[in-house]
């Protein structure tokens, strides 16, 4: 067996997982979506998925992780191969999983290269020069002309997203301990610090009004509870932050050393990300806001797009404070640094499944993993609505459907017992049985629950396209499937051919 690779120390091994996990669903996508649903009345769906969904999600992926990682599989095709003596179906169904991260990377990558090409543009001093106003939409107007102009796309934007595809297949080429595991090491204090140090500066604004938007937030109450798209939106959000249902966090818990306390790192992982979600996320982007425009332009300015709202009125914001060039290049680099450690993450799978699967060279996985992510970001900056219709597909649709598949076969086929004594086995928190209940039976009727309302509401308006780009986007998804799929067949013959990659049935 070729020799894995692991984690060199525990503290890499923890901020690895943190950067994996932490990203601009953090920073960009938490409060664009608060904003939208109403700030409290979001917060309590949230909370509650968080409990019921994520936490238990993230042990499982931990605990199946490790547990792949002992018979050399690191991808999803080759986990979901291992609980079925590497039938071609079960391979196939879990090249979905290596699909979801590599269609999100595709557009994931070109966002990533904005914040660089932003950072550098704040230094040079070549963001627009702010307007004086109370109308949010006249202070944010030369900064979104400027935005749209950036992403059209022009030069600029193309030299940084291949500088950005550089950068990525640079770290990916040295590996998962001198490459993941140090910019992990270097980047997430630095993106912590960076962040406290922003959210002081957003909250303190205009004599502490950007504090009333941290209330808007946490003003906790019951006014969505009842209302489906909003539990779509919160377990939703609660997937994408925390890496889950795409075997994101499985892939890198399968370089860990067998002994390692799995069910300690996927609690410290989740506690991260929530930290930097609800404590930092939360203290940037809408007490800024609050400051500078007032709580009725919130949801006005939530809807400008998901992501594509830090570019544009959060300059707006920072450029009118004193030295807001420099403020703007903090911004933009906290957001490269968090987006870096992300996409990093999103391409392992593919590495993972090109080594352990098909044997390759590590130099030739990466290179092809890059070469394919390199023909998605083009078409995310030069194809329009690419972004948005990968983003729906992969960033929501089947994160939801595959963290179903991982919960039937890593708890129901695995069995209630085998999971229970991997989940106990070297960690120092011996969880009671009635987690593993919930996790059998509680988070698949949550998932079950959440997309039944979806399907019923919404798929029917959204299936429905004749926008050709759209068409075009989704034929792309499926012929990334299809390529998936044939690897997943392809290599199961080498895979088969050594007793060391299959599971030992009674253990
Ligand atoms: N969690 C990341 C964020 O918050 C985004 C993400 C979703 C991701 N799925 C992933 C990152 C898989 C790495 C791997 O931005």
């Amino acid at each position: 067996m070729n020799k894995r690779e692991t984690w060199k120390t525990k503290v890499g091994l923890i901020l690895a997982a943190a950067g994996n996990a932490v990203g601009l669903g953090n920073i960009l996508r938490f409060p664009s979506k608060v904003a939208l649903y109403g700030g409290g009345a979001f917060m309590l769906p949230y909370f509650i998925a968080l409990f019921l969904m994520g936490l238990p999600l993230m042990i499982i992926e931990w605990v199946i992780g490790r547990y792949a990682g002992r018979y050399g599989h690191g991808s999803m095709t080759g986990i979901l191969g291992l609980f079925f003596k590497h039938a071609s179906w079960a391979r196939i169904l879990g090249s979905v999983g290596v699909a979801i991260p590599v269609c999100i990377c595709m557009y994931y990558i070109y966002i990533e290269s904005w914040t660089l090409g932003f950072a550098f543009l704040s230094v040079l001093q070549k963001l627009p020069q702010p307007v004086i106003s109370t109308d949010a939409h006249e202070a944010a107007k030369p900064y979104i002309d400027f935005f749209r102009n950036y992403t059209s796309p022009s030069a600029t934007a193309y030299l940084f997203l291949i500088l950005t595809l550089c950068i990525n297949w640079f770290i990916l080429q040295r590996g998962v301990v001198k490459g993941i595991e140090i910019t992990a090491k270097i980047g997430m204090p630095l993106l912590i610090l960076f962040g406290i140090f922003l959210s002081f500066l957003c909250l303190s604004a205009k004599n502490w009004t950007g504090f009333e938007g941290l209330k808007f937030i946490y003003n906790l109450n019951f006014s969505g509870i009842t209302d489906p798209k909003i539990w779509v939106e919160a377990a939703g959000q609660i997937f994408f932050t925390l890496s889950l249902g795409m075997g994101a966090i499985a892939t890198y818990a399968s370089y860990v050393r067998q002994r390692e306390d799995i069910v300690k790192a996927g609690f410290i992982t989740a506690g991260i990300n929530e930290f930097v979600e609800v404590i930092i996320g939360a203290s940037i982007v809408i007490p800024a806001a609050f400051a500078m425009f007032s709580a009725i332009a919130i949801p006005e300015l939530a809807k400008e797009g998901t992501f594509r709202i830090g570019f544009m009125t959060m300059p707006a914001i920072f450029m009118s404070f004193p030295v807001g060039w420099f403020i703007s290049f903090v911004w933009f680099s906290l957001l490269f640094l968090a987006a870096l450690t992300s996409s990093l993450a999103l391409i392992q799978p593919l590495v993972a499944l090109f080594e352990d699967e098909m044997k390759w060279s590590h130099t030739k996985a990466v290179t092809v993993s890059m070469i394919l992510i390199t023909v998605g970001a083009h078409f995310s900056a030069f194809i329009p609505h690419f972004i948005d219709e990968l983003d729906f597909w992969s960033g929501c649709v089947f994160l939801l459907l595959f963290g179903l598949v991982e919960i039937v076969v890593f708890v129901w086929i695995f069995g209630i017992n085998n999971f229970y004594n991997e989940l106990t086995t070297y960690t120092k928190i011996r969880l009671p049985k009635a987690f593993v209940y919930t996790v059998a039976f509680v988070s698949p009727l949550f998932i079950a629950f959440v997309v039944y309302f979806w399907v019923i509401k919404e798929l029917k308006n959204t299936l429905f396209t004749t926008d050709p780009y759209k068409i075009f986007a989704r034929v792309f998804i499926l012929l990334i499937l299809v390529l998936l799929g044939f690897i997943a067949v392809k290599s199961r013959k080498i895979i088969l051919k050594d007793v060391r990659y299959l599971r030992v049935i009674k253990e």
